[in-house]
């Protein structure tokens, strides 16, 4: 048996995503969730009462939950079904206003349509995750991963570039680079992961990819912490309802890079399982062409 073998046969290979603690996971995304609601509340207009209050609940329920994930070492039973409760009624919550601000029903505030339907699929992410197993395949994983992180760094930028004071013509202008970039990396992402369909046994240019990825994600990381620094310190000229989103969305920077450092080293590590399938997949087509009888 070759080496190449006994690498594809091994279960750490197809195991990779048990290196995720769903503790983790759910601690990170929680609060990523109670955020949310309370920067949709920051942005909602002043005579929108009940939704306001209907963010607030959110924020309370999260915070709960938040309290009930620091004191168990195991995701599961009631815990993990009140989790995917207020999960479902987060994500039908910004689809119920951003539905509302699609069809002119109500005033926007400072709440941007894109930025609702942003913070809908992070949620709608914490909720597959919550309710399905992770894929097994390191490479489909991989560019599974970059395709959603990498149209949701774009759209931090574009954000960041609209609640920055026009004045802000520096900052506007680095943004705008990273916002060049990172438009850039996900139609290529988006290339590799189409590619990628026809389930090749190793594809060595998304591992030259990931590290561009990850030097220029490390890089807008650095952008969001300094941002934060400078709201914090009230050097910052904007209309950002609270340093806090600054922080938020470094954070969720950082979640991308960790995520590709567990990743990476496995697609160097494993040749793809799918190598196996595509032998089953050549073998029936043969059949097709061949028949036995
Ligand atoms: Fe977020
Ligand atoms: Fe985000």
């Amino acid at each position: 048996m070759s080496g190449q073998d006994v690498t594809r046969n091994s279960p750490q290979c197809r195991n990779c995503a048990c290196e995720y603690n769903r503790l983790e996971e759910a601690r990170f995304w929680s609060r990523i969730m109670q955020e949310h609601a309370l920067f949709i509340k920051l942005g909602l207009p002043a005579d929108q009462q009940e939704l306001r209050e209907e963010a607030q609940v959110l924020i309370d329920v999260f915070m709960e939950l938040r309290r009930r994930l620091q004191r168990v070492s195991r995701l599961e039973g009631q815990l993990l079904e009140d989790l995917i409760r207020a999960v479902r009624a987060i994500i039908e919550f910004k689809a119920k206003i951003l539905r509302d601000l699609i069809q002119c029903r109500a005033e926007p505030g400072s709440n941007y349509p894109l930025l609702l339907d942003h913070i809908r699929r992070e949620a709608v992410r914490f909720i597959n995750f919550l309710q399905r197993p992770v894929p097994q395949d390191p490479l489909s994983m991989l560019l599974e991963q970059e395709v959603f992180w990498l149209r949701i760094m774009k759209e931090h930028i574009e954000f960041i570039i609209h609640l920055l004071d026009p004045s802000e013509r520096e900052l506007i202008n680095q943004a705008e680079e990273l916002r060049r970039t990172f438009s850039r990396l996900l139609e290529t992402a988006r290339d590799l992961e189409s590619m990628a369909e026809t389930r090749p046994r190793t594809f060595n240019t998304v591992v030259r990819f990931t590290q561009d990825v990850i030097s220029n994600t490390r890089a807008l990381r650095d952008f969001k912490g300094a941002a934060f620094e400078l709201a914090k310190l009230c050097e910052l000229l904007g209309i950002v309802s609270s340093p806090l989103l600054l922080d938020h969305v470094r954070r969720e920077a950082d979640k991308f890079l960790n995520e590709l450092n567990v990743l990476l080293p496995e697609l160097r590590r494993c040749s793809s399982t799918l190598g196996q399938q595509d032998e089953i997949i050549h073998d029936e087509q043969m059949d097709e062409f061949f028949p036995i009888n």
